[in-house]
């Protein structure tokens, strides 16, 4: 990459063993270099209310100033009745407003989505495009990542045990890195 690029991480679950948030920890070690990743924390998030568009709560305010800092957007979620989870809706809807002033416009974007099951979130992931496309979020189509078998997918420390996984993350952030690399605002 050109020149170091931050990217903010959205993990959507709040569970403290959230294979969603194992997911987002293992992302670094295997990113190329220059993709910067901090999770963006949402889980002091209050739900979000249009009235206070003038005057958000503190948290939401951070939360959506730490969306405008970042160069990208990288959404690692679980998934909730084959759609998101309402934390990370909330998330979402909170940064995306007063209408016409959203902290994800433009920003280059991927998803992961991470379950126990055998599709791999497949439906969070694919409603979550569907918001993403409104908030004019470019995001990375190839290659996709579902991420299936996950209560099996980690160590006692959290770390990715299977290799077949590590070499698609890898490869899957590869790809991130070109991707923000070309959508990303010049600085
Ligand atoms: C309310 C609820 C709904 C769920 N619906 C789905 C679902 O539609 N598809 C799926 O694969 N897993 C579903 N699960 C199981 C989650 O994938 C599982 O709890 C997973 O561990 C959540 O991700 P996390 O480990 O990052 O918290 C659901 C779990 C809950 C609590």
């Amino acid at each position: 990459m050109s020149q170091a690029r931050r990217v903010a991480v959205i993990v959507g679950s709040l569970r403290k063993e959230s294979f969603n948030r194992k997911m987002a920890m293992a992302l670094p070690a295997l990113a190329p270099p220059g993709l910067n990743f901090e999770i963006a924390e949402i889980r002091d998030l209050p739900l979000y209310n249009q009235d206070d568009d003038a005057n958000p709560p503190a948290p939401s305010a951070a939360f959506k100033q730490k969306i405008q800092e970042a160069d990208a957007v990288l959404f690692v979620t679980a998934e909730y009745n084959r759609s998101v989870p309402g934390v990370l809706k909330n998330a979402i809807d909170i940064a995306s407003r007063p209408y016409g002033k959203s902290a994800w416009d433009g920003k280059p974007g991927a998803v992961i989505s991470v379950s126990p099951g055998a599709i791999g979130g497949f439906g969070a992931n694919h409603h979550l495009r569907q918001s993403l496309t409104f908030l004019n979020i470019p995001v990375l189509q190839q290659p996709e990542a579902y991420i299936g078998g996950a209560g099996d997918l980690f160590d006692d420390k959290g770390g990715i045990k299977k290799e077949d996984t590590k070499a698609f993350i890898t490869k899957f952030l590869a790809a991130f890195g070109q991707w923000v690399e070309k959508n990303a605002k010049a600085k």
